[in-house]
């Protein structure tokens, strides 16, 4: 099964005034996606412009794939007027998704904004005791809460202007969680999808607490298929064990969001 389809769009529904669902069924088999993969959606059926988008896999449902976008800029303008019964190209699934929790470990999913797109899947399919903390600008941009109520055992909710759950970030929410939940016989794993400052914030609150995590990163891309090493990122790696240079033991490397990507451990992104 070829990673190049062809899909007709089922629809594209407003949640609000930024965000969209869109729905697409493909036009030939195609390979199962993983929480954390995501495709290249063609915005427009035309060649301006040129570049597909790269958007997280949402949810699958009887009639096809489905996505949560926010409307950013041009191409994600243009992606919210495509209609009912057009076609249009994709490629995906990409990338690697979320590695499984380890036995005994309590996941805890921490989505800033859109995403929760990403999240949202993963949440699904995890069959264990699961937290989600999801935090937004405003109640109007918070996404899906009937569903997140469903699939979690317990859903943390905070909006920067207090106007739904508590006022406050989400990684500010999670750092009280973790000092009050604190045992040491419970082991918790983050997964975390935002904006990278929020990504950055939350890093440095797992390597503090010592606890493992991974981070899907959003990077600006142009081929996502690890062609044009457009979406770069620094990571930090043990160097070889014999290497016989007189340099502390971590270098610096590159990795691409879209090959390597979009989820990283936590402790290998170098912000
Ligand atoms: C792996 C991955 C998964 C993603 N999943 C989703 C998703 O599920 N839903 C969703 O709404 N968005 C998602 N994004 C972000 C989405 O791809 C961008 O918002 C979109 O490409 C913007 O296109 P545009 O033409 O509207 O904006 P442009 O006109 O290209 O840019 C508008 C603004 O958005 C910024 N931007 C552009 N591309 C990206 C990007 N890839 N990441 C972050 N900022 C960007 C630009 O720097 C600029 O500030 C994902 C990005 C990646 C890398
Ligand atoms: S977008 Fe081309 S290498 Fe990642």
């Amino acid at each position: 099964m070829s990673r190049y389809f062809k899909a007709k769009i089922i629809s594209n529904l407003p949640l609000n005034s930024k965000n969209n669902l869109f729905t697409i069924k493909p036009l030939e088999p195609v390979i199962d996606p993983e929480p954390g993969q995501f495709y290249m959606i063609e915005p427009v059926n035309s060649y301006d412009p040129l570049l597909k988008r790269p958007f997280s896999f949402f949810r699958r449902t009887p009639e096809g794939i489905q996505f949560l976008y926010t409307i950013k800029g041009r191409g994600t303008s243009l992606m919210s007027k495509l209609e009912k019964g057009q076609v249009i190209s994709l490629i995906g699934p990409l990338g690697n998704g979320y590695p499984k929790p380890e036995d005994g470990y309590i996941p805890l999913l921490v989505a800033g904004g859109i995403g929760i797109a990403s999240l949202s899947p993963l949440a699904e399919a995890l069959t264990k005791k699961t937290y989600v903390f999801y935090g937004a600008r405003s109640k109007d941009e918070l996404l899906i809460l009937d569903e997140l109520k469903e699939l979690t055992d317990k859903l943390f909710i905070c909006t920067d202007d207090g106007s739904m759950g508590e006022k406050g970030m989400v990684v500010d929410i999670l750092n009280d969680f973790l000092t009050f939940h604190f045992s040491l016989l419970t082991s918790y794993v983050i997964y975390a999808c935002g904006p990278q400052p929020m990504l950055e914030a939350l890093s440095k609150i797992a390597l503090e607490k010592k606890i493992k995590g991974y981070v899907s990163v959003e990077e600006n891309m142009a081929c996502g298929v690890g062609a044009c090493q457009g979406c770069v990122v620094k990571v930090g790696s043990q160097k070889k064990k014999h290497s016989k240079l007189r340099t502390p033991n971590f270098e610096l490397v590159f990795k691409r969001v879209c090959k390597e990507g979009p989820v990283f451990p936590i402790e290998e992104i170098v912000w």
